[in-house]
């Protein structure tokens, strides 16, 4: 299939097309500006593109459902999980873990997550070349989520190759691989197993937590526990390591800016934010309507689905001024990268920590470095966006 048409053509995006994979930004540039309520009639969804229309839409979940999961191609036989429900049940499941993830608890795990990031970092120092995914990035978030998931480090290896199976699709290809499938089975099984494990020895994990809660009086069926350990791990681990994996390759193509960062560490927090922005690790969401919606002289019947795409939002000249500049000293400003609305990402602040903390450290022991784009790797999915491997050479001053 052609992924996008000549300039005289109308545009086409399909999420499948490892071409997009490679280079969303001109293609979303396009639909911005030439079709903002576009129809993707062969794959039978529409996608908004601009800024204001997908921050609407989040704030508008009556009409913007997320019941269908936010893959395009559904959430298959996973465990019910709060980012594919609508309130009322969303939102009392997330008040039960809500409290874990604020602002103010996260900051308090500011100590361990830099112990951690120094386990797993100090160790390669000596090495004159790591893959950063593979050797790092991939490693900290799925440590820290696991810690407070109770999950033991000797599991982490596996459950993250397990979730990098279910993500990858094959080119063009919507349905989950068969390696997939069995990976989405392992996980289920893997915490089924574990609940039964905690109920007889209960930790002061989130885990433990969940199995003990009561909505309404009434403990939580085992595949809503599921669904969250499901889309915890997930979640916290998937997005994170690429984000990290984006923000070195970024400060890499930018030397000017990786200086400016290793001499003013204060700004550190500000470069995530903008690697957030510009090159987001979550590209786009699902939703389901539930009415029709009249957009921009079309109109998109009820029961359809649509994709937001945030990474094209993030890049909307109507939004950002330079929008498709990357600039770590860019103001403080609304981005759409962690989302709006009842489903706005519960792990944003720990997100933010990991992200800072990573590249604090990061950055003062390895000022300099050369990415091997040869020996580059993406990851193959239409949602989440990053380097499946990313081989990164250590200079030496
Ligand atoms: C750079 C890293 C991350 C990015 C870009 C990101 C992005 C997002 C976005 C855009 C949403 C909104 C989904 C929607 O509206 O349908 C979301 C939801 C969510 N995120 Fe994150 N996320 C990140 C890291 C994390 C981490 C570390 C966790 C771990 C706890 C996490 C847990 C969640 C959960 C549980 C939801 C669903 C919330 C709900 O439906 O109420 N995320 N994330």
């Amino acid at each position: 299939m052609v992924y996008f048409g000549r300039m005289s053509s109308p545009p086409v995006y399909d999420p499948y097309a490892y071409e997009i994979h490679d280079d969303p930004y001109s293609v979303y540039k396009r639909l911005r500006d030439e079709a903002p309520a576009y129809h993707n009639r062969e794959r039978g969804f529409w996608a908004l593109s601009r800024f204001q229309d997908i921050y609407d839409a989040m704030h508008d979940w009556q009409t913007y459902s997320s019941h269908g999961g936010v893959a395009l191609e559904g959430s298959g036989k996973a465990p019910p999980m709060i980012i594919a429900m609508d309130p009322p049940r969303q939102v009392k499941l997330r008040r039960l873990v809500s409290s874990v993830f604020t602002p103010r608890r996260v900051a308090q795990m500011e100590p361990h997550v830099r112990a951690l990031t120094r386990k797993h970092l100090l160790p390669l120092l000596d090495r004159g070349a790591i893959d950063f995914i593979d050797d790092f990035s991939g490693k900290l978030p799925m440590e820290v989520i696991s810690v407070m998931l109770g999950v033991p480090e000797s599991d982490q290896a596996k459950l993250r190759q397990w979730s990098d199976l279910l993500l990858h699709r094959e080119p063009g290809n919507p349905s989950v691989t068969p390696a997939g499938m069995e990976a989405a089975g392992n996980l289920v099984r893997y915490f089924a197993s574990d609940l039964h494990r905690r109920r007889q020895q209960p930790g002061d994990d989130v885990i433990s937590g969940l199995l003990a809660a009561e909505v309404e009086g009434e403990r939580l069926a085992d595949d809503e526990i599921l669904g969250f350990c499901f889309l915890l791990i997930i979640a916290g681990n998937e997005t994170t390591t690429k984000m990290l994996g984006n923000a070195v390759y970024l400060l890499w193509k930018h030397p000017e800016q990786r200086q400016l960062l290793v001499r003013e560490p204060r700004r550190i927090a500000d470069a995530v934010e903008e690697v957030v922005r510009f090159d987001n690790s979550t590209q786009m969401l699902a939703r389901v309507l539930t009415r029709d919606v009249d957009l921009h002289g079309t109109t998109m019947p009820k029961g359809d689905r649509v994709i937001l795409l945030l990474g094209s939002g993030n890049r909307d000249e109507r939004a950002f001024e330079r929008a498709d500049q990357f600039d770590v000293t860019r103001p403080a400003q609304q981005h759409l990268g962690f989302g709006f609305g009842i489903h706005v990402c519960l792990g944003a602040s720990l997100a933010r920590l990991e992200g800072r903390v990573a590249l604090e450290e990061v950055l003062s022991r390895i000022p300099d470095y050369e990415i091997d784009e040869r020996g580059m790797e993406r990851v193959h999915s239409p949602n989440v966006r990053g380097y499946a491997h990313l081989p990164m050479r250590l200079r030496r001053s």
